[in-house]
């Protein structure tokens, strides 16, 4: 009885977050007909990756991996960011291909991963421009970013970061991978206390078989629905 009720206030707040999440962004709306050429040249690619590169619980889902490329076709950022390489940097770098004039940055506190991450994109064809390690970005001056990707390092950097990255993406919307885990979300609650912001959860388009899934944040200094 408690698992049934738990079960449909479960699927109520789904609804909710979609319903919110598609009046701020009415593409979201669409039944995706438009992204499916992309998301069948995409899914062989990350099928790939997380066999031959990297663990299917490192590497961005596919469900996240498709909404970063839907936000990039909608939104049309010309400055994009993933903070933590992999295969959310080959999403990015896929989208800047596709356009004129739109610079892709990728960053990672691990250099062994930043060269995977290089041989990767070497082997689609992608440039690798502006790959760099996160010590060395942080002294640098990369400017602002329409999209940025959250998903560096481990939970405890990942927090450090944290303000850096909403910094970096206050002029268009910094999507948060990993919000299923209770420690880090409790942490972006809290810090969402003193930053205005509008906060979509994306659960209902995003959560993958391992419980993972996204939230994003845009509207800085304007919190209005
Ligand atoms: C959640 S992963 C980032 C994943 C990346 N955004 C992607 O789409 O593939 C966070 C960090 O873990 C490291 N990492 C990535 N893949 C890994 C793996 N298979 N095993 C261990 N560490 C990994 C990298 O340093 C990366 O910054």
């Amino acid at each position: 009885m408690q698992r049934t009720l738990r079960r449909v206030i479960g699927s109520v707040q789904l609804e909710f977050q979609r319903r919110r999440a598609e009046k701020r962004f009415p593409f979201l709306r669409e039944d995706g007909e438009r992204m499916r050429p992309i998301e069948t040249a995409m899914r062989p690619c990350h099928a790939s990756y997380v066999s031959d590169v990297s663990a299917p619980g490192m590497a961005v889902s596919l469900p996240t991996a498709l909404l970063l490329r839907r936000l990039c076709e909608d939104l049309r950022p010309r400055r994009v960011l993933d903070l933590g390489s992999g295969f959310s940097s080959f999403v990015l770098r896929s989208y800047a291909a596709s356009q004129r004039d739109v610079t892709a940055w990728s960053v990672d506190d691990d250099d062994a991963w930043l060269q995977r991450t290089r041989d990767f994109l070497l082997g689609h064809g992608l440039a690798t421009e502006h790959l760099v390690d996160w010590e060395e970005f942080q002294s640098a001056d990369p400017g602002p970013f329409d999209l940025v990707f959250h998903d560096l390092g481990g939970m405890e950097l990942r927090m450090q970061a944290f303000d850096r990255a909403l910094e970096l993406g206050a002029r268009g919307v910094v999507l948060l991978d990993d919000m299923h885990k209770p420690h880090y979300s409790k942490y972006v609650a809290e810090r969402l206390q003193t930053q205005p912001c509008c906060r979509l959860d994306l659960e209902f388009c995003t959560r993958d078989e391992l419980g993972r899934f996204c939230v994003l944040l845009t509207d800085f200094g304007d919190p209005a629905d």
